[in-house]
């Protein structure tokens, strides 16, 4: 066992012309193994019991050892599996030295009381008991626990803390997709300093959103992913970085995708790349079709926007902004095994229904601004976030369109919690298909049109930018559900 050292990162961070060749990071530093799955915690008699221990201490990470934040010791945290209609009871103890709480990115469950309610604050050293069930018609697919402290989200989640939940629906019955090896894909970055620690941001890495050097796929970095000749691959991919965006593409091996922020879509969909922004998740059919061997799962350069003059040059040798935005990286590598008979895709999946038109259009726009003490804020229409203000009232059962605009420098993924949306267009193009998403990337100079149906679950709840540095700097809302009278 080893820390991670310096030396060890420029040679991660040199990588990046030549990362299409394989083993470019080093075979010695780097053996690629067989990816690790997080353990899964499954449901007894309908309830799944859990003990989550938020702490900082040292841990096994990529091939070496680092003091990170951790739920349990594991990077990814425990995968929560339930079918709809199970419950969750989820302990969790704060063993941080700071306040912390829980999230559940894309569940469709209340926003209050002990359930997804991120305006309870859990202090150090004590307990919460979180319970709640997953409606009975709840779609199956890929969601995300991770904390939502206003203030510390960035480090927190930047710092380790977040995992997995799969629900088990309709679309784990098709026969296809049943006949598929699945692999869950945890994307998430890392800057430690030399002695293993976490790296301290400092205040230009924080307007950027953080972003480090050491980028894993299960905590391991560039893992094997195997598949059978004539076998098909289900990658169940889950973007818990607090900034970093994963632009994915597998050379000669088309995307199919299957599932957006854990909703199926209507039929697959074929894709030569595809943009995974923080929070998001997608589920993507990969077919064993080509000459056995190995071929790299890439992250290709993405440039999600600068501070103006605030971009690579100025961010020096603390790696944790987006110095590295025009490297492509390997996250994993697929490897040929074996050999099965052909398996066909799915024609369909799941219908994805069309909501109705809504009279009543919205608008947020999303930018920046210096304060006076505060140095760069991040606003929702002129505002940084006040968990005592209310931005937003909608009444229950009602559908509406949100048009956001970004009017800043940077992209931002816009989030809403609690109802999934759809998106209606960009810039006034129409959506090429339609789709459930709770996450949706806002580019800069776009404006994007979302509909969405505020549904089953009065109380207050937020949106908000899911580069977590901008959303812990004000770029956040609350919104408050009213019931029907
Ligand atoms: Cu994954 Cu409010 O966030
Ligand atoms: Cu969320
Ligand atoms: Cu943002």
């Amino acid at each position: 066992m080893q820390f991670w050292n310096r030396r060890q990162f420029l040679k991660l961070s040199a990588s990046s012309a030549g990362a299409i060749l394989l083993g470019q990071y080093g075979a010695e530093a780097f053996p690629s193994r067989q990816i690790s799955s997080p353990v899964s915690l499954k449901p007894k008699d309908g309830l799944v019991e859990v003990e989550l221990h938020a702490r900082y201490e040292k841990i096994n990470l990529a091939g070496g050892q680092a003091y990170v934040f951790s739920y349990n010791g594991q990077i990814p945290g425990p995968t929560l599996e339930a079918r709809p209609g199970d419950t969750f009871r989820i302990r969790l103890t704060n063993n941080l030295p700071q306040p912390t709480n829980l999230h559940y990115h894309g569940l469709h469950v209340p926003p209050t009381g002990n359930a997804d309610n991120i305006f309870l604050s859990i202090p150090s050293g004590e307990s919460f008991t979180y319970e709640f069930t997953i409606p009975k018609n709840h779609p199956g697919g890929i969601f995300y626990y991770h904390p939502h402290r206003h203030g510390l989200v960035a480090e927190q989640v930047f710092g380790g803390l977040g995992g997995p939940f799969l629900i088990r629906g309709e679309l784990d019955e098709i026969p296809e997709i049943k006949a598929a090896q699945e692999q869950l894909l945890f994307l998430k970055d890392f800057a430690l300093d030399a002695s293993g620690r976490i790296a301290a941001p400092w205040h230009m890495a924080q307007m950027l959103g953080r972003e480090g050097p050491l980028v894993t796929a299960n905590g391991q970095v560039n893992p094997t992913l195997s598949i059978a000749r004539g076998g098909l691959l289900r990658l169940r991919l889950l973007n818990a970085s607090s900034s970093r965006f994963y632009r994915l593409s597998l050379p000669e091996h088309p995307l199919y995708l299957i599932a957006t922020d854990g909703i199926p879509l209507s039929e697959p969909i074929e894709l030569r790349e595809l943009l995974l922004t923080p929070g998001e998740r997608a589920e993507v059919l990969v077919r064993g079709e080509r000459e056995p061997g190995q071929y790299p799962l890439l992250s290709l350069p993405y440039n999600r926007g600068s501070m103006g003059m605030m971009g690579r040059g100025m961010m020096g040798q603390g790696m944790m902004g987006q110095s590295d935005w025009d490297a492509t990286r390997t996250l994993a590598t697929l490897t040929y095994s074996g050999q099965v008979s052909p398996l066909p895709l799915p024609k369909k999946l799941i219908p994805v229904e069309a909501l109705p038109e809504s009279k009543t259009i919205r608008r947020f726009d999303l930018n920046h601004s210096m304060a006076p003490g505060m140095g760069m804020v991040f606003l929702i229409n002129g505002k940084i976030f006040d968990h005592q203000r209310i931005d937003t009232q909608v009444r229950l059962n009602t559908v509406e369109d949100w048009e956001i605009t970004n009017t800043g420098v940077m992209d931002h993924p816009f989030h809403l919690h609690t109802n999934p949306f759809q998106i209606i267009s960009r810039n006034g193009q129409p959506e090429a298909f339609r789709a459930w998403k709770d996450t949706v990337l806002v580019r800069v100079g776009e404006t994007v049109r979302i509909r969405v149906r505020f549904q089953d679950f009065p109380g207050k709840t937020v949106y908000h930018c899911h580069i977590l540095d901008h959303e812990d700097l004000g770029m956040m809302g609350t919104l408050e559900v009213e019931p029907r009278t």
